[in-house]
């Protein structure tokens, strides 16, 4: 049975290694209406997207990343990681050359609490995420974005994004077309219990 939603489900994987092309922006824009198209507890929509489609400014976030990295021990590992994939010869980068970062950020005060309004930005991560897929780009969530705006540069950042009052960051998806792949993961079928 051939199933297009379905389809994206199965065949998605993380990109870690993105072409310079940009996404075109009728493709962003049907990417982002589908994280829009997301339900949410009550229906309160507690998020805002954010598509930075900007290499300038997508430069200037890495850089800030890649310093808190760096200089912060709580993300030691993930910086050595980085070095290892420079030794390996891949993108040293924490956000992989990327030609576009849709941000989600979170309205605490509109969700019934912080945990649904999580919970809902997690929908909005899938939906862009698989509609992204289903377009032919490669995709990585991403929750090391969140590290500028732990910054001395985060009202920098905030303003630079025109992120509104008290919105706190929940996730964002990487997009762009995928220089290299890798498989999907295997599935876990102990994870999985059906009772009829
Ligand atoms: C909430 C969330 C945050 C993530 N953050 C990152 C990240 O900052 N950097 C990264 O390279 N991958 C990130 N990932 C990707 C996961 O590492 C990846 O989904 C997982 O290893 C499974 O691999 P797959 O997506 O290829 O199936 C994140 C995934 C999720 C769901």
């Amino acid at each position: 049975m051939s199933n297009q939603v379905l389809d994206a489900m199965k065949n998605r994987f993380t990109t870690r290694s993105f072409e310079s092309q940009k996404v075109n922006s009728e493709d962003l824009n049907l990417i982002c209406q589908a994280g829009l198209q997301s339900p949410s507890a009550v229906n309160r929509q507690p998020w805002k997207i954010i598509a930075v489609n900007n290499s300038d400014l997508i430069a200037e976030l890495e850089g800030s990343a890649m310093n808190k990295l760096s200089s912060d021990s709580q993300y030691e590992m993930f910086y050595k990681n980085i070095q290892k994939r420079k030794e390996a010869g891949q993108a040293a980068t924490v956000f992989y050359n990327t030609p576009c970062m849709i941000y989600i950020f979170i309205d605490p005060v509109k969700g019934t609490s912080l945990e649904s309004a999580e919970r809902d930005c997690g929908i909005v991560c899938e939906n862009i995420t698989l509609a992204a897929e289903s377009l032919g780009y490669g995709t990585c969530i991403n929750g090391m974005a969140k590290l500028p705006f732990d910054t001395e540069k985060e009202e920098y950042f905030r303003s630079k994004l025109q992120i509104p009052e008290g919105y706190q960051f929940g996730v964002a998806v990487l997009v762009g077309k995928t220089k290299s792949g890798k498989e999907p993961h295997p599935t876990l079928e102990n994870k999985l219990t059906i009772i009829e």
